[in-house]
């Protein structure tokens, strides 16, 4: 077979590309009036690993230069739809957002509260004008909204859905149900990227140390998982940061300076 220069060369940066350190995943969740201007940098030499922000809301007063913002419409309350449109767009063509995530928790009442046919509608309705200008986040379920997204992506076929965002919740020796849990969200996504827009180990700061020591090298790993985001900084959980902030606790330090690939913090 007779390669052509222009091929070679083409072969060539696919080549270095695969070869190159991966694009870092991990974010944060982070309402507005919690600091998080201290996840950049490095420590011991090893980077920041946080590259994206949001904030359960559509638009933000404390955009980090490090970070991507990724606006959210948190459900159809005409609160948050009011002013979806010129929030989204507004990032995307000002801003450098490339995302957009879709409604909080749909399966549950005191969350976005919505059945999977009328989140399809909404989802028709307010997400998809953003196709070829954004990739598009599926409504965010928990870890017992497997049920739910099943019937969404149904109710939602020919919908452009990019990723499956999800959370979990569950105590810190359940490390493996974290990992079925998103491997069962892979399987369903049928090829679509998974992201983890919330999830928190229940137990002590130590007991979460460890158990993120199991799930940041499992979450890198996996090329199914695109983004993730530690529940901790946010107005009832502030685990990532030393009271309250700005400074990082050890656990922010070890979430957001672990190498890729590793849980084991900037040693
Ligand atoms: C809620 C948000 C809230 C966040 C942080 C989410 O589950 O839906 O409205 O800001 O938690 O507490």
């Amino acid at each position: 077979m007779v390669f052509s220069s222009k091929k070679l060369s083409v072969a060539a940066s696919l080549f270095t590309l695969a070869l190159a350190d991966p694009w870092p995943k991990r974010g944060l969740a982070a309402n507005d009036d919690v600091p998080i201007s201290q996840f950049s940098g490095s420590w011991n030499g090893h980077g920041s690993q946080v590259n994206w922000q949001y904030n359960w809301d559509s638009t933000t007063n404390q955009k980090q230069s490090w970070a991507e913002f990724i606006p959210m419409l948190w459900g159809t309350q005409s609160y948050h739809t009011t002013q979806w449109f010129d929030n989204a767009w507004y990032w995307i063509n000002n801003g450098g957002s490339g995302h957009l995530l879709a409604f909080n928790e749909p399966e549950q009442g005191g969350q976005a509260n919505l059945s999977p046919g009328d989140a399809a509608n909404a989802w028709r309705q307010y997400m998809e004008p953003f196709y070829g200008h954004a990739q598009l986040g599926a409504p965010a379920v928990s870890n017992d909204g497997y049920n739910w997204i099943s019937q969404f992506l149904q109710a939602c076929s020919g919908c452009h859905i990019d990723f499956i965002p999800i959370h979990w919740y569950n105590d810190w020796t359940l490390e493996n149900d974290f990992e079925n849990w998103v491997n069962s969200i892979c399987s369903l996504g049928g090829g679509r990227q998974v992201w983890i827009t919330e999830f928190q180990a229940g137990g002590t700061i130590d007991q979460q140390s460890t158990f993120l020591r199991s799930a940041i090298p499992f979450l890198d790993n996996n090329p199914c998982v695109y983004r993730y985001s530690y529940f901790g900084t946010a107005d009832n959980s502030k685990v990532l940061l030393q009271n309250g902030g700005p400074a990082l606790s050890p656990l922010g330090v070890q979430y957001t300076f672990s190498p890729y690939g590793s849980g084991n913090g900037p040693n």
